[in-house]
């Protein structure tokens, strides 16, 4: 930890505020700046993550006296850091979110027109990412010397409590509609779970419209007409790519704010990076942290606050104040740095934007929170393995060598190679590489198989000089299979 200083009037509010790297410690510096003269009543406390903390040689980028400081507080303000590059150095921005179970990540995308260059002047989205799942677990293996893995993982908890929350801050928002995307027409299980959850909770807000679209044409959709959209919710990955995408249409990722929320803690950034090469110059735009900070500012119960700064930077905004990124000779009036414009903004407080929106935030609101829905366990049953193992070959020779591993409770079904069914009746067309799975199931359709069994099979493996690299247990839940089918079945 790097020191403590209060401000603003009544009791005050301890939060935890990095400074970042690179942009990070000027549009920090403006930000909090602005917060004071706003009449923030914040206690801050200051810890050092990002680079220098990585060059002491810490991989995770933070210390242990920043984490009490994040778990005391619970409310975190950060600037953006620099991930080094290279192997060994890991995401602190993932690793904060996943840690302090950051689950949802509100990223508003709003238009500014006509003073903020854009082709899409009526946009108004909130992006709701769901923040801790997918692929963002990174956790990946090299099987073969052809295949390299990572697995998703989406859970029915994980995707209700983002999907709930999207559902809950439609509504204390005053939206109207809540839309999700996903590729369930391919991924069944995992962004099926996510889009059945999703059905599931709609039906609960019956004051809220509801919309599900496959993630690639709804992307279109989102880039070719954002203003049919509100809010939308949507697993990880997707949700960063595309929360870039909207920020961009809007206007520019420069001014794009966003609020990691939890049960407990609550993490307030910027969504752009550390712009290593402006920095220092004091030109970097400040906006996108501070409107971060009236997020978190709503998120403390100080909305009168969040909403004097909110209208004091839309008042700037409106007045053609711009740094350089936005800067637009036929719009703008004045190009500013970074402390300029913070200057601005604090010139403007206690003003109201004439031809952008006001907004207005309830003076004292708690925090959204949203709880999970009891849900019996289902009746789980092993009904057979996949095994993957590596060979190089054909299709048809593999499949006679494992074929005669069968036996013992256990039965070769078929075999696929990248997901498609290579074995029995694959065709010479199929693209093969060396890592196949060989999927055994109970000779009698259906019926459940032991562990044994299965342990059996992977010593026979092994003898056939077909090691299984891993496996996946075949389980039923309720009766309904936990698993997919191979392509071409
Ligand atoms: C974001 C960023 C991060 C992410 C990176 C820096 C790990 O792109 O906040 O969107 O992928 O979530
Ligand atoms: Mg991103």
């Amino acid at each position: 930890m790097e020191g403590k200083s209060e401000m603003g009037g009544g009791p005050a509010v301890p939060i935890t505020v990095a400074y970042g790297d690179g942009i990070g410690p000027e549009i920090m510096e403006a930000t909090l700046r602005i917060l004071q003269a706003g009449g923030a009543r914040l206690a801050v406390e200051r810890i050092q993550i990002g680079q220098a903390v990585y060059d002491k040689g810490i991989s995770a980028g933070i210390e242990p006296a920043a984490w009490e400081s994040l778990r005391r507080t619970r409310v975190f303000l950060k600037a953006p850091i620099t991930t080094p590059e290279g192997g060994g150095f890991k995401s602190l921005n993932v690793t904060v979110r996943k840690t302090l179970g950051l689950f949802a990540n509100v990223r508003p995308c709003i238009s500014y027109a006509p003073f903020v260059a854009t082709r899409h002047p009526g946009m108004d989205v909130v992006i709701v990412r769901e923040n801790e799942e997918d692929v963002y677990g990174a956790i990946e293996h090299r099987q073969t010397a052809d295949v390299m893995q990572c697995l998703k993982l989406i859970t029915g908890p994980g995707s209700e409590r983002v999907i709930r929350y999207a559902f809950e801050y439609a509504r204390r928002y005053g939206r109207h509609k809540v839309t999700c995307f996903t590729k369930d027409n391919i991924l069944k299980l995992t962004d099926g779970t996510f889009h059945r959850i999703f059905e599931e909770v709609a039906a609960e807000y019956p004051d809220l419209k509801s919309e599900h679209w496959i993630v690639d044409i709804g992307a279109a959709k989102l880039a070719d007409s954002p203003e049919q959209f509100d809010v939308i919710v949507m697993p990880n990955l997707y949700g960063d790519i595309l929360s870039d995408v909207a920020a961009e249409i809007a206007g520019s990722v420069g001014l794009g704010g966003s609020a990691n929320i939890g049960d407990q803690v609550a993490m307030f950034e910027a969504i752009h990076g550390s712009a290593p090469r402006r920095a220092g110059q004091n030109v970097a735009n400040p906006s996108g942290l501070l409107l971060a900070a009236v997020q978190m500012l709503v998120h403390i119960g100080q909305g009168d606050v969040a909403a004097r700064v909110h209208n004091a930077w839309l008042k700037t905004i409106e007045d053609g104040i711009h740094t350089y990124d936005i800067y637009d000779a036929q719009v703008s009036r004045e190009k500013v740095g970074t402390r300029e414009f913070a200057d601005a903004v604090i010139a403007r407080l206690g003003q109201r934007p004439r031809v952008l929106k006001p907004v207005d935030y309830p003076a004292h609101d708690s925090p959204i929170s949203v709880g999970l829905k009891e849900r019996p366990r289902p009746v789980k049953e092993l009904v057979g393995v996949d095994a993957f193992v590596e060979w190089q070959g054909a299709a048809e020779e593999l499949g006679h060598r494992v074929e005669r591993l069968s036996g013992e409770g256990l039965r070769l079904v078929m075999i696929t190679n990248r997901g498609t069914k290579v074995y029995p009746g694959g065709v010479p067309e199929t693209f093969c590489v060396d890592h196949w799975r060989c999927r055994f199931q109970s000779p009698v359709e259906g019926a459940p198989v032991t562990h044994p069994q299965v342990i059996a099979l992977l010593s026979r493996l092994v003898d056939a000089g077909l090691p299984a690299i891993k496996t996946e247990g075949l389980f039923t839940f309720d009766g309904k299979p936990g698993f997919s089918l191979g392509q071409g079945q």
